[in-house]
Order: C-alpha cells, then sequence, then structure tokens
C-alpha cells in the first residue's frame, strides 16, 4: 500500500469555505433577470433548501429518465472508469485519488464512483462542491456511513462564478466529475467556460467525467423528452415554481405562484429544452428586499413567461467539439442502449 502523505490526516471532514449565496447575490440576480426582455431567473435559484428536495424527487419520477440511465452506466462502468482515471504510471505506487464534483447535490449517484475509487485506490478524497449547504451535509453523510475510506471535503460555492476551490495535495491524481446534465444548463458559450475554467485546475492528462443527456433521435422521441420535463404528479411544475415561493420569502416579494404556470417545450433549433413560468393574467409584482436597489416592480402580461431554464440535449459530434473547445480531448463514450444518455470520459491536454 503506497504511503499516504500526512496532510491527509489534517483535512476536516467537512468545511465550509464560503458562505451560501448571500441575499445580495439572489437580489441582484433578480433585478438583472426580471427588468430584462425576455424576463429570467437564474437556475441557481432553483436550489435552496426546499428546491434541492423537490429535484431529488424528480430524480426519482418515472418521467424523469436522465438519472436512471446515468446511473446504471455507472454501474456497468465505473470499475472501467476509475482505472482510466487512475492509470499508475509504469511501477510507480497508485497515488492518492481525488474527485472534485461540480453541483454534487446529495451525491447519491456518485457513491457508485466512489466506491469503485475505494476498491482500487484504498485512498481517496472527495470534493462535493455546490451552492446548496443542506445538499452537501447529507452527501457528506451518505459518504460517510456507506463508504468509509473517503476522506470528504465539502465546499458551500457557486463554480459558476466562483474560482474552484480545489486543493491539490501531494502525489494525488484528481476525477473531476461533472454528472447529471448539468452542463446542459448552460448557453453553449457558458458551457465552454465552465469547462475550461475546471480545465484550469487540472493537470495534462487528468480526466473529467462529463454526463450528457442526448438529443432527440430514432429511439428518443420529443414527446419523452418534454415528459422529463412535465411530469404527471406535477413534481417539476412545484420544483420551477418555488423559485417563487424562496423570492417571496428571501427578499418579501408578493409573487402569486399559483398564478404562474410551469411549461416546459423542446426548441429544436436550440437543441434544447427550455423551463418557463408563464403568467397566467395581466399582474405586478413588488419585491422589496433589495439593498443593491430600490423596490424593484415588476408588471406582466397575460402570458409573459419568466424564462427559468434551459437543458441543452447533444449530439455526439456536439459533445466532441464542447470538451475539445475548453481544453479536453474525448476519450471514451459510453451510451446506454437506448441511446438515452452519454458518459463522455474526456482528458485535459
Ligand atoms: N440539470 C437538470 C436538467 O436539466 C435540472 C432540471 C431537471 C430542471 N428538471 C428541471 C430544471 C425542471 C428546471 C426545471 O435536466
Amino acid at each position: 500500500m503506497p504511503t499516504i502523505p500526512a496532510v491527509v490526516d489534517s483535512i476536516a471532514s467537512v468545511e465550509s469555505l464560503l458562505a451560501p449565496s448571500p441575499a445580495d447575490a439572489v437580489a441582484a440576480e433578480v433585478r438583472a433577470g426580471l427588468t430584462s426582455d425576455p424576463k429570467t431567473l437564474s437556475p441557481w435559484l432553483f436550489y435552496d433548501e426546499e428546491g434541492s428536495r423537490l429535484f431529488e424527487q424528480i430524480t426519482e419520477l418515472p418521467e424523469y429518465y436522465l438519472t436512471r440511465a446515468e446511473r446504471s452506466l455507472f454501474t456497468a462502468h465505473a470499475d472501467e472508469i476509475i482505472a482510466l482515471a487512475a492509470e499508475p504510471s509504469g511501477t510507480d505506487p497508485a497515488p492518492m485519488l481525488t474527485l472534485i464534483e461540480l453541483g454534487a447535490g446529495t451525491a447519491t449517484k456518485t457513491g457508485i464512483l466512489l466506491a469503485a475509487a475505494v476498491r482500487r485506490q484504498r485512498t481517496v478524497v472527495y470534493q462535493p462542491v455546490d451552492v446548496s449547504e443542506t445538499a452537501l451535509a447529507e452527501a457528506t453523510e451518505n459518504i460517510r456511513t456507506n463508504i468509509p475510506g473517503v476522506t470528504v471535503r465539502c465546499q458551500v460555492a457557486d463554480y459558476t462564478t466562483q474560482a474552484l476551490p480545489l486543493n491539490r495535495l501531494p502525489n494525488t491524481r484528481t476525477l473531476a466529475l461533472y454528472i447529471g446534465s448539468s452542463i446542459g444548463n448552460f448557453s453553449p458559450a457558458a458551457a465552454r467556460d465552465v469547462l475550461r475554467n475546471l480545465r484550469a485546475q487540472l493537470l495534462p492528462g487528468e480526466k473529467l467525467l462529463l454526463g450528457t443527456d442526448l438529443a432527440p433521435c430514432e429511439s428518443k422521441t420529443v414527446a419523452e423528452l418534454e415528459a422529463a420535463y412535465n411530469d404527471a404528479s406535477g413534481v417539476t411544475a412545484a420544483f420551477n415554481r418555488n423559485v417563487l415561493v424562496r423570492l417571496n420569502r428571501e427578499l418579501g416579494a408578493d409573487f402569486e405562484p399559483d398564478a404562474f404556470e410551469h411549461k416546459a417545450l423542446w426548441n429544436a433549433r436550440e437543441s434544447r429544452m427550455e423551463m418557463h413560468l408563464v403568467s397566467q393574467s395581466a399582474q405586478k409584482v413588488s419585491i422589496p428586499a433589495n439593498s443593491s436597489g430600490p423596490v424593484l416592480r415588476v408588471n406582466f402580461k397575460a402570458g409573459e413567461s419568466i424564462h427559468t431554464e434551459n437543458s441543452y440535449k447533444f449530439t455526439p459530434e456536439r459533445i466532441r467539439e464542447l470538451l475539445e473547445s475548453a481544453g479536453f480531448s474525448l476519450t471514451r463514450t459510453w451510451r446506454n442502449s437506448e441511446h438515452v444518455f452519454a458518459i463522455n470520459l474526456a482528458t485535459a491536454i
């Protein structure tokens, strides 16, 4: 067994380096989004405590195939992924492996990869990064009880705007995880920037595992895709509207969440699912708690929408292009038999 550098012992198991999104950041985001035309709200606003809970529920819905598809790919290929990521050179002792995960949430699927890492490496550090402190607390608890041998270092951070807090330990290799097709929640240019930012933290040869939902094809209809974002039991609608509930609570806004309808539609030209909250009537909303300016008053016309989320769906060519534009080369892709979802292992070049 390789010698474990002492620094591992001194790492606190749970550590929040950055405070959760302060009210000012929420207020500034809301002001920018609701005064623009068309109106928008940034997707990170979804993930307060209730939003994170609702999202966990989404991942278990019969219509939301993404999580199950990705989980089964992990189950089938975890050992191979870890072996490719660790790739010990020659007869050198196997290095430690650090898995850093962007937008880790409660890290339920990641456990499959961590278990494979522990089987192979013995010394595994897991650094989940997320905006939700409650989700990270749950992630830590999950991993600690189910996969002893993993040192967990949580980081509460918005990886889209903050420098990635990767703490590089001596004699370690890093595998970055960006799963759940979260990359699809960014415009193509922003997606490239997120991956470039991540690339800047890696050494040449280190790996990124990127989960990508796939664009409709012969085995995947637009209707299936739309159902995944508009489930029969209304959980996704509640998740979308919860952003308004959050603004009422945190900023003292007076949204009537039920006066907005959840709408999910496929935009073929942009290759993305779009989520909207559509105002059911002409209405006025005021948003008082706004330290960055005076009370914000917003008028909605009947039928006017707040665009809350995009979820881009990828073709294999597009995945390769995106990775290459960010300084990675595509090493391997695993797709499930129905070609609904892909996980892609890329190498930092
Ligand atoms: N990353 C998820 C996705 O794009 C987020 C998500 C799932 C979502 N369902 C949603 C975002 C509904 C907004 C509304 O698939």
